[in-house]
């Protein structure tokens, strides 16, 4: 059984990633190692615990004693590299530990890659890293980086450290850059939870700019069942987009959530734009569906549904995190708007 060191677990993606592979295959033991920042919840897991295939431990990736002993102890024989601060407001606001874990910390991995003759390091990476996009056109893996925030100048610089170990220690690495995600347990500083729990409880919806910011959506499943494609039939050295064709102004959206929640339009707020916003995504996946045979399953309105419904019956979920140590964060940046 081959063990998969996957770290950031504990986290949106993480998390939805190791439930998908437990339920959906036999064939992995699961070593998480995450460091349980403010994004990170142990709850989101709970359902695994007494599963043999499954063990966490707390730490940081930057940590290179804590891995090699990880690595060791548990005969880890890949990593995928989820692990990093995540959100282009909090990078704004403050961008050394988006420098330190993103790229300092996907460094460690490669280097514990080299170290311990791992089978493969899959980095999971983002579409933000190309930069913004005009009203046409669609990023594909050739197109150069360009990134526009502290958070995808950190994941771009991420990217090609793994590029370089890959090119000069013939490291058996596989990048994969998908776009915004969506579905249960996102933590809701981001668009989609964050809109849902304030319509919940009837608090403005804080709308960037002119709402028009344009970003191609994919349910959070959809994108586990391509990383677990990468990760088995995935190409070394190559990098993967992963996308469901589904590109929604923001307004679209605030305006779908409400409707869905039977809640007044005029809950919305226009508030100051973030900085630098990028006006536009948009994902070509053409090379993971033809190569590696994936696809997205799920429709958008029927799957952010799904999510609502999600977010209506786990309120004790989201309740302890806007109660805790998020409030003065959302307060911070809710003032400077
Ligand atoms: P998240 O913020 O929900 O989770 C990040 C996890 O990493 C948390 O559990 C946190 O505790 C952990 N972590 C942070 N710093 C760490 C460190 N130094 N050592 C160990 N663990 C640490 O993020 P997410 O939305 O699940 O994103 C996961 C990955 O997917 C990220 O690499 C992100 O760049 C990428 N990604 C996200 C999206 C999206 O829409 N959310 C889209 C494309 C790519
Ligand atoms: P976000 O979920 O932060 O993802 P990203 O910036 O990584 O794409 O934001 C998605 C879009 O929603 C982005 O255009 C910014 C916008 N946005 C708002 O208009 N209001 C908000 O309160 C937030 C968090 C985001």
């Amino acid at each position: 059984m081959d063990t998969i060191l996957v770290t950031g677990g504990c986290g949106f993606i993480g998390s939805n990633f190791i439930r998908y592979v437990l339920k959906n295959t036999n064939n992995y033991r699961i070593v998480n190692v995450d460091k349980l920042t403010y994004a990170g919840n142990l709850k989101n897991l709970a359902g695994l615990k007494g599963d043999p295939r499954y063990c966490f431990y707390k730490g940081d990736i930057c940590n290179y004693e804590l891995l090699s002993f990880i690595i060791e102890k548990e005969n880890v024989t890949s990593i995928i590299n989820f692990a990093a601060e995540s959100h282009v407001d909090r990078s704004i606001l403050s961008p050394q530990e988006f420098i330190r874990t993103n790229v300092i910390g996907t460094d460690v991995l490669l280097e514990i890659t080299r170290r311990f003759g791992l089978k493969k390091f899959i980095q999971i990476s983002t579409d933000e890293v190309y930069g913004s996009l005009e009203q046409t056109g669609k990023f594909i893996e050739s197109t150069p980086l360009s990134p526009n925030s502290p958070y995808s100048a950190s994941k771009a610089s991420a990217d090609l450290l793994v590029r370089a170990y890959n090119h000069t220690y013939n490291l058996p690495t596989i990048i994969t850059r998908c776009s915004n995600n969506y579905g249960p347990y996102q933590f809701p500083e981001k668009l989609i939870p964050l809109m849902i729990i304030n319509a919940i409880n009837e608090k403005p919806l804080p709308v960037y700019g002119d709402g028009m910011n344009i970003r191609d959506w994919i349910y959070v499943e959809d994108h586990c069942a391509a990383i677990l494609a990468i990760y088995e039939e995935g190409k070394i050295g190559e990098v993967y987009n992963i996308g469901a064709e589904n590109e929604m102004p923001n307004i679209e959206i605030v305006k779908l959530i409400l409707k869905e929640l039977g809640k007044n339009e005029s809950l919305i707020t226009f508030v100051k734009d973030r900085p630098g916003h990028d006006r536009r995504y948009a994902i070509d996946a053409t090379k993971i569906k033809t190569e590696l045979g994936w696809k997205p399953r799920y429709e958008f309105k029927e799957a952010l549904k799904k999510t609502i419904n999600w977010y209506i019956e786990n309120q004790t979920w989201w309740q302890e995190i806007i109660s805790g140590e998020y409030k003065k964060y959302y307060k911070k940046w809710y003032e400077e708007r």
